[in-house]
């Protein structure tokens, strides 16, 4: 099955007093998606931004935006932030108490719906929800941080992902996020990813367009 590759820059990389110049900078740069890394410092470690942030970007960011929300709980936020434009929504399965309906909520607002995993989490939760699912989240890090290493398990539970995609004759992407770099973007695309969040390989570099160009020749 041929994929369309997509390259998903994280705004946690981005300079946080310029976020409107940003998103139109990584825009004009190629971006494909914006992955939006919404972080509650209680699910994870850190604090970032909510839906208010959401719709003052939304009308300086012409491609769909890929919020992860990081939040526990997860339905008011994910609600909120569909009010607020998001295209895309992605919560841990662990931080819901009731997946299915999380999932449900998403999509009734408009939204397409996606489970993200963290290294140490099975895709079980896949087995029973994969109908309900325009998207699966590989975390290569654990969520919380950007500029972390590449953990390399997760190459693995990309490939098992794959096959889960495969055999359930959805349209479903398979984006991994963390540690995403020009230099081994294609091993990660060989295990079967077809959608790549970048913060810090992007976010800080001099040249957006550069560095989107790279990755996507080292994809063709
Ligand atoms: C981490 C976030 C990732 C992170 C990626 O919790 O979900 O999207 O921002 O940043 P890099 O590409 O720098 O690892
Ligand atoms: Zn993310």
């Amino acid at each position: 099955m041929s994929r369309t590759y997509r390259i998903a820059p994280s705004l946690l990389a981005a300079d946080f007093a310029r976020l409107g110049e940003e998103v139109r900078a990584v825009v004009a740069g190629g971006a494909d998606w914006l992955h939006f890394d919404v972080m509650d410092n209680h699910y994870v470690p850190n604090l970032t931004f909510g839906p208010m942030v959401c719709q003052a970007l939304r009308k300086h960011c012409t491609v769909p935006i890929d919020v992860h929300l990081m939040v526990q709980p997860v339905d008011a936020l994910a609600t909120a932030f569909a009010k607020a434009g998001a295209d895309l929504i992605s919560f841990h399965p662990d931080a819901s108490t009731h997946v299915d309906r999380t999932l449900q909520l998403i999509r009734g607002e408009g939204c397409q719906a996606g489970l993200v995993f963290n290294p140490a989490a099975p895709l079980d939760v896949l087995e029973w929800v994969i109908d309900k699912v325009d998207l699966v989240l590989v975390m290569s890090v654990n969520p919380g941080f950007g500029g972390q290493s590449f953990i390399d398990s997760a190459l693995r539970k990309v490939e098992r992902a794959r096959r889960l995609i495969e055999a359930s004759g959805r349209d479903i992407r398979l984006e991994v996020d963390g540690g995403i770099k020009v230099d081994n973007i294609r091993r990660v695309a060989d295990a079967g990813a077809d959608t790549f969040v970048a913060g810090s390989a992007i976010f800080g570099q001099p040249d957006y367009k550069g560095v989107i160009d790279a990755m996507r020749r080292a994809l063709a």
